[in-house]
């Protein structure tokens, strides 16, 4: 038996939904027992003659004194060596406690099932591994629309998947809202089609929204979800869904009716008989780290599956750039153990919701027309006519927003504009967009 086909067996047994779940790359991929391993393996030995890096004769790290000076306050080993594939095992350990920490009580954090979170090289690059790892060209994958632009050449452009769009939010009696009854409806046909396979990516809180859904959107979606299979059309073949949970804005919720815990806990008491859940989640925007490059992707199942999943992810790692940046790593451990990493967070958090609610103030009191917002850094404005072209004459008074011409609407990203600056910004807008001045 080759080594992939040992460690699917494992899947089957322990996890068959998510085996199912796997693409064909998916499925052929493992991790070979080669030079990291070799190396991990040999740390102790006397003449440790196996991995292709740099050591002094003390075994320390031999930077360049100009590299070593500029950060001499991080230990060389930690910033100049390699870390082990799929990241360092004390950063996946705490970033696994830093998710755990959110759960209602102790027995909650227990009871959920939650991999060892695996290293990326930033979020991007843990929705890439996971697109890789389930999606086929016959997968159906299902997009928020508006999105984050780069879900195309990720999902669509890259893994090939069947792209089917659904609207995140749509006009209802209370105005704009999360829209789930969209999502499931077009999830169900794509059932009674007979789809084999399904990806759902969730993107809480929302690019380019800026929604994040409140405590009773997130229990309606769950159990929306939970309902699938349910009711009197129930299929006689059900497909395998992965949720992918993209919670990159994760911590920058601002109103107290969101629902703030990530919603990977509601999402991860699903049937596991149909359903596996991915979560991507990292530094970037969370930790304020966005050079950093530190993304994680981790998976709703038991141990045996979980380390399936992780070989398979770190494998995706090790055959497209290898090892992680260290000196990142690093980094973000050393916050992860920081006392007042939350007062730190929380600093910084503050800035931004001050924007946040003085952008909010502005635009109620203008006659712009905008989607509901509640989270992460953004707001969208609707247009008259040609967001691209609306775009280019802000432009020229000075203001730099981004167009969605799929929805008619531009995106503000209030999270780089000084609070004081935001009024003179949204009366422009105001000109620009309901004047035509
Ligand atoms: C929804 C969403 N997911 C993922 C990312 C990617 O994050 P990273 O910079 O860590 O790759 C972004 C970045 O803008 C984003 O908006």
């Amino acid at each position: 038996m080759s080594p992939a086909e040992q460690i699917n067996l494992i899947l089957q047994t322990a996890h068959p939904a998510a085996y199912r779940a796997l693409s064909s790359f998916g499925r052929q991929i493992y991790l070979p027992k080669g030079v990291p391993l070799q190396a991990a393996q040999a740390a102790n030995a006397r003449w440790n003659a196996t991995i292709g890096q740099c050591t002094d004769d003390q075994g320390e790290a031999m930077p360049l004194a100009m590299m070593a000076e500029r950060i001499s306050d991080v230990d060389p080993k930690e910033a100049f060596l390699y870390t082990p594939q799929g990241g360092r095992k004390d950063l996946r350990a705490a970033w696994r406690e830093h998710i755990l920490s959110e759960a209602d009580s102790k027995e909650e954090a227990q009871e959920t099932l939650l991999s060892l979170p695996v290293t990326c090289a930033g979020l991007t690059h843990g929705l890439s591994v996971a697109a890789e790892l389930f999606i086929d060209k016959d997968t159906e994958v299902f997009l928020p629309t508006p999105r984050w632009g780069n879900y195309d050449l990720i999902f669509g452009i890259r893994a090939q998947g069947k792209i089917h769009s659904y609207n995140f939010m749509l006009p209802s009696s209370q105005g704009m809202q999360l829209n789930i009854v969209d999502l499931i409806a077009q999830i169900k046909g794509a059932i009674a089609e007979g789809a084999k396979k399904i990806f759902l990516v969730l993107n809480f809180p929302n690019n380019p929204t800026g929604y994040n859904p409140t405590l009773k959107e997130a229990d309606e979606l769950v159990a929306a979800l939970s309902g699938l299979f349910e009711g009197p059309e129930e299929p006689t073949e059900k497909p395998m869904i992965t949720i992918l949970l993209d919670e990159a804005y994760h911590g920058m919720e601002w109103e107290d009716d969101c629902c703030r815990q990530s919603l990977f806990f509601r999402l991860s008491k699903l049937d596991r008989e149909h359903f596996l859940i991915c979560k991507v989640d990292g530094a970037t925007k969370e930790m304020f780290f966005f050079g950093g490059r530190i993304g994680f992707l981790s998976f709703a199942t038991s141990s045996a599956a979980s380390e399936v999943l992780e070989e398979k992810a770190i494998a995706c790692i090790r055959s497209s750039i290898s090892a992680l940046s260290s000196i990142g790593q690093a980094l973000l451990y050393e916050a992860l153990c920081a006392e007042d990493l939350l007062e730190q967070q929380e600093k910084n958090r503050t800035v931004v919701r001050e924007r946040y609610q003085v952008l909010k103030r502005e635009l109620s009191q203008t006659k712009l027309s905008y989607w509901p917002f509640n989270s992460a850094f953004f707001a969208v404005v609707n247009v008259a006519g040609d967001p691209e072209e609306v775009r280019h004459r802000l432009l020229e008074r000075g203001v730099g927003v981004v167009s969605i011409p799929s929805a008619g609407a531009l995106r503000i990203s209030y999270s780089t504009v000084p609070a004081d600056m935001l009024p003179e910004m949204v009366q422009i807008l105001e000109d620009t967009i309901i004047n035509g001045s």
